[in-house]
């Protein structure tokens, strides 16, 4: 029996629990059928933590995630909490996460499935075959930045400022993370800023191609104001395969991104963070791109595909199970080649399932494929 692996599950708000169970039922098969054991802690997150202990993101919660292995991360948020000041909002509770255990390369691959051409709102033929994956810096630029604030002037009127700041090292180290992406993909990086109008941009485009020429020029690296590369994924997506952003651009074009492929229930994510020297560990976490859907929350509805494969990018990426990531992908496009549908990427003549069958039908298909 393999040593255990001590996972945090964060389900948080919305439809977070109910696509997170989804993924417990993968959990425990592997568990019975791949010996894979896991050790499951979950915690407090977003409006549930603020309700039961008054923070979206409490130290508790804090300290187990820095004890995990990894953290496989829900939703949070909802209109609940809409009305909360600015410092107590759900979303502060993933921020909080990011920033202390240092989680700066956010990897959001946005991939047309074969049989989810149709889903997408753009022309199957210049959607068909993308496959991008955005790395985005999640612990610096204007999201952290300051000084920020809303103040009022002597004249009564207010005036709101943020700060988009970057340190010549923080762009290195998320910009080496693309690099080694793009080699063991199709070999090119495309590099997005407004190095026309912002300083920071400046440094950004500077510092990349710093790092491509001393340590990457076998990578093709393509700079893109961030205006053209929006304009782009919406025109000829195929051109891309590794775009990397800052933080703000990064959460703007990694939704265009996912956008493309029909469904945002469908894509997950992981954020990393540096590796230990010493022990050669690395702190990660994973979650949905899509968010906590109070829309339909409770209603058994939301597609647990996103969530289920959050999980299989953590257990090739925190893990190295490599050979269980890609059984647990194969067997989420078996069930929809079989024409399974969720609402959110419903087509005619398919079948429309809730959250549990489709659970059920992939873990029906995790049997089969493993047979
Ligand atoms: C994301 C989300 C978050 C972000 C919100 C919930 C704070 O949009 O992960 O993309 O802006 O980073
Ligand atoms: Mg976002």
């Amino acid at each position: 029996m393999p040593a255990n692996k001590k996972l945090l599950v964060l389900p948080g708000d919305g439809i977070g629990p109910e696509v997170m169970g989804e993924v417990r039922r993968i959990i425990d098969w592997m568990d019975r059928r791949r010996s894979l054991s896991f050790e499951i802690e979950e915690g407090l997150v977003g409006g549930g933590a603020i309700d039961a202990v008054g923070s979206p993101c409490p130290d508790e919660t804090v300290a187990k995630a820095r004890a995990a292995d990894a953290v496989l991360f829900g939703s949070v948020g909802g209109p609940k909490w809409d009305s909360l000041p600015f410092e107590q909002r759900p979303e502060l509770g993933i921020l909080r996460l990011r920033k202390d255990l240092g989680l700066f390369a956010n990897l959001r691959p946005a991939v047309v499935l074969d049989p989810l051409v149709e889903a997408s709102s753009l022309k199957p033929d210049i959607v068909r075959g993308v496959d991008i994956m955005v790395v985005r810096e999640t612990v610096g630029g204007v999201y952290f930045g300051e000084p920020r604030g809303v103040e009022t002037l002597p004249d009564g009127k207010r005036r709101g400022f943020d700060t988009d700041v970057y340190h010549e090292d923080e762009i290195a180290r998320v910009a080496r993370v693309a690099f080694d992406l793009a080699r063991k993909r199709r070999n090119k990086v495309t590099s997005v800023e407004k190095a026309n109008v912002m300083q920071s941009g400046r440094l950004w485009r500077a510092v990349v191609g710093e790092v491509h020429k001393a340590e990457y020029p076998d990578v093709q690296l393509e700079n893109m104001y961030a205006d053209n590369c929006a304009m782009q994924l919406c025109s000829r997506p195929k051109q891309f395969d590794v775009i990397l952003g800052n933080n703000l651009f990064g959460d703007v074009l990694s939704d265009l991104a996912a956008a493309l492929t029909g469904s945002l229930g469908m894509l997950p994510s992981a954020t990393l963070g540096a590796v230990d020297p010493t022990t050669g560990k690395r702190h990660a976490l994973y979650e949905p791109i899509h968010g906590s859907a109070p829309d339909i929350a409770g209603k058994g509805v939301a597609n647990p595909c996103a969530q289920m494969l959050s999980f299989a990018m953590l257990l090739r990426w925190s893990f190295g199970l490599e050979e269980d990531a890609k059984l647990l992908e194969a067997a989420i496009e078996k069930v929809l080649a079989g024409g399974l549908r969720t609402a959110d990427i419903m087509q005619p003549g398919m079948a429309r399932v809730g959250t549990s069958v489709m659970g059920e039908a992939v873990v029906r298909e995790l049997e089969k494929l493993s047979a």
